[in-house]
């Protein structure tokens, strides 16, 4: 089972938590890109990019996937842990996204060579990626869809390899009491994908608190 502080503490100011090689002034990852006009969308916590850029760096990622390009933000996260020739291919089903992502990136210095941005439905695209070959999976993409993503995203991975979920607590063991119900479609959906984690021996999960939970999942 699982066990998660009752509420993920990740709003730390700026900087705090930032033990990587961004300045002391960055306490987000922070792209222009914004496709969905609001500011959030293009900020990024410090200590899950931090958590992202360790896990491609300890891994010496030089193959990675992730589900919910959006602004670009953890795409360059992920990038920054890898290995300099290592690609990243990331999918959304939203064409705009993609496109401002892309621009972020460049302008944040990544070569395009670098990425491999796919925009489709990932349900469907992860199916034609290659079985085995990635370091990494992350899904960072609508919560109630998180339990089909586990074995197709186990499928990818090389053994040792690592599938990582973004936001996995559920709104039943949030703080909020107002989101205890525990019949939402997000709830159910991540009670299932921690059933299916744990019902497999050959995952090694783990749940780090940052931000709504980060669920890593090593397949052995
Ligand atoms: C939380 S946002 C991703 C944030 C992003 N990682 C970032 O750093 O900004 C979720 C993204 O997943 C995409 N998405 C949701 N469901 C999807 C699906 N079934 N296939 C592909 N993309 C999907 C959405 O279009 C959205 O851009």
């Amino acid at each position: 089972m699982i066990v998660f502080p009752e509420k993920p503490t990740d709003n730390e100011p700026a900087g705090r938590n930032d033990a990587g090689r961004r300045g002391a002034d960055s306490g987000v990852v922070s792209l222009r890109g914004n496709h969905a006009g609001s500011a959030e969308a293009s900020v990024l916590p410090v200590s899950t990019g931090a958590t992202l850029r360790f896990l491609t760096s300890v891994l010496r990622a030089r193959a990675v996937v992730e589900v919910g390009t959006g602004s670009g933000a953890t795409a360059l996260s992920l990038l920054e842990g890898m290995a300099a020739d290592g690609l990243l291919t990331s999918i959304d089903l939203d064409p705009d996204a993609q496109r401002t992502a892309r621009a972020a990136l460049t302008e944040a210095g990544v070569p395009g060579n670098r990425t491999r941005l796919i925009t489709g439905v990932a349900q469907e695209v992860l199916l034609r990626l290659t079985e085995g070959a990635y370091d990494l999976v992350l899904i960072d993409a609508t919560k109630p869809d998180y339990s089909a993503y586990l074995e197709p995203g186990k499928r990818l991975l090389r053994p040792g390899g690592t599938l990582v979920f973004r936001g996995i607590v559920p709104d039943s063991d949030l703080g909020d009491p107002a989101r205890r119900n525990p019949g939402t479609p997000r709830t159910a959906a991540l009670h299932e994908l921690l059933r299916a984690v744990h019902a497999d021996p050959s995952l090694v999960p783990v749940a780090l608190p940052v931000e709504d939970g980060l669920l890593a999942i090593a397949r052995t």
